[in-house]
């Protein structure tokens, strides 16, 4: 029988937990497509003695995960505790510097190391697989890196974070607002009790850096993203949307032109004839337009148990196969360095959401701004006077640069006639 993939696992909650049952339940089928068994032979989480519903007896337990990098006995080390720097990334610089295959589900090391570990990587001839961190259960990183490989890819995005599209699509559905949602769903279990990295966009943000480099072959680069979170959605723009024809959806955003990479995450409206806005609840999906076979959609789980430890153990099949190609579709000094692309310099249609005092000119002021501004309004809906005593007013605007509708905005801040601050929506139209 050929030699087995000996691998270690750092981490055993949620995901790693995972693992080990998927490698029990599918053992026979796994060593079949691999070619040879998939065996882990060590395992490290903080807490030995929590019972996690698997036997760990078998495996050999280590109390400091960062030792596994230097086992004799192990192949390939698994990275499943999460952060972006601490014991994740030494495990992962240690495991790639002894020249030992490594996998992880860590969007956020990916996103602020992944260049570093990949040119590790690269010198040491190992894998650096991570299809796991992307819209978890959805093979999306294959997708781009291996089916794709051939396109030019103009476009990538998706709804890249379960968390906001769960929040948004139960606003949605029980007309709640955001804050009693967001409750909810962490009494389920469902948002973290910090849940700060998925509402304002840090996570999805994370996920897109990854998707443009693999997309457009342009090294990672978080810091240019803009990112908006959900936070300031509130349940009347759901409605507003929906009477529009829309929904809102959390999406990220790249995009390679000649004016240079542009990436953003933002709260948008999707209409309801694309399919992102049939993604509801806590599923994920990702759009690539390639030059040659045109749009794909990719949809499923991209969280749980499941689902992650799916993706997991489709890198380490890879890896047992030999599988050990450049982790971001080239090598490292072949990626581009592009120019950040302007925002001012895009052309779309926006959203736009008032809260007003109930009296006479208000609609007048508003209108004369986005006049003044070069921007004309496509449909505009007027709510009378709610119990606070403020109207309402949800505007969609024509096709306009995005510098003009900014610039309407800037002419109303400070205009007695607001009583909050305005929302501005950008429509999904591709
Ligand atoms: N959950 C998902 O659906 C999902 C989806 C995609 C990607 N991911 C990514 O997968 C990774 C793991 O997520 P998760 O949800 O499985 O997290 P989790 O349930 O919180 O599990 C983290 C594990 O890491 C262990 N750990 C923490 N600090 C450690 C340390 N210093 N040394 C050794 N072990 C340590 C914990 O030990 P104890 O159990 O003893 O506390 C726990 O077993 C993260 O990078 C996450 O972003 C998760």
């Amino acid at each position: 029988m050929s030699q087995p993939l000996r691998v270690a696992l750092a981490g055993l909650g949620t995901v790693g937990g995972g693992v080990v049952k998927l490698l029990d339940a599918n053992r026979a089928l796994i060593e079949r497509r691999a070619g040879r068994p998939i065996a882990i032979v060590a395992v490290s989480a903080r807490d030995r003695t929590r019972d996690r519903g698997v036997d760990l007896g078998r495996f050999d337990w280590v109390d400091d995960a960062t030792t596994l990098a230097m086992r004799d006995d192990v192949d390939v080390v698994v990275e499943l505790v999460g952060g972006s720097d601490g014991p994740a990334l030494t495990l992962a610089r240690d495991t790639l510097g002894a020249g030992k295959a490594f996998v992880t589900a860590n969007k956020a090391m990916i996103a602020h190391h992944g260049l570093e570990l990949a040119e590790t990587a690269e010198k040491r001839g190992v894998a650096l697989k991570y299809e796991a961190a992307v819209a978890g259960g959805i093979p999306v990183i294959k997708g781009l890196r291996e089916g794709m490989a051939a396109n030019e890819i103009s476009h990538v995005f998706g709804i890249l974070n379960g968390t906001c599209n769960y929040i948004l699509s139960e606003m949605e559905e029980k007309g709640s607002d955001f804050a009693d949602v967001l409750a909810e769903a962490q009494r389920l279990g469902y948002a973290e009790s910090d849940p700060s990295f998925d509402i304002d966009g840090v996570d999805a943000a994370h996920k897109l850096t990854i998707l443009s480099s693999l997309a457009f072959g342009t090294a990672v680069d978080f810091a240019s993203v803009a990112i908006t979170g959900i936070r300031h959605v509130i349940a009347a723009d759901i409605a507003e949307a929906a009477a529009l024809g829309f929904r809102v959806r959390l999406l990220g955003h790249g995009e390679a032109s000649e004016k240079g990479l542009f990436q953003r995450v933002h709260p948008c409206l999707v209409p309801l004839s694309h399919p992102l806005a049939h993604v509801s609840g806590s599923l994920n999906a990702v759009v690539a337009h390639g030059n040659f076979v045109g749009r794909l959609f990719f949809q499923g789980r991209g969280a749980g148990e499941g689902p992650t430890a799916s993706a997991v153990v489709a890198d380490l099949i890879d890896i047992a196969r030999g599988e050990t190609g450049p982790a971001f579709a080239m090598p490292v000094a072949a990626l581009a360095h592009p120019a950040i692309a302007s925002a001012d310099d895009r052309r779309g249609r926006a959203y736009l959401r008032f809260t007003v005092a109930d009296r006479p000119g208000v609609l007048a002021e508003i209108t004369a701004a986005m006049r003044d501004a070069g921007v004309s309004i496509e449909s505009l809906i007027q709510r009378g006077v709610a119990s606070d005593g403020n109207v309402l007013i949800a505007i969609v605007t024509h096709i306009s640069p995005e510098r003009a509708v900014q610039a309407a905005l800037d002419r109303l801040e400070g205009s007695q006639s607001l009583t909050g601050k305005p929302m501005l929506m950008h429509i999904l139209d591709e």
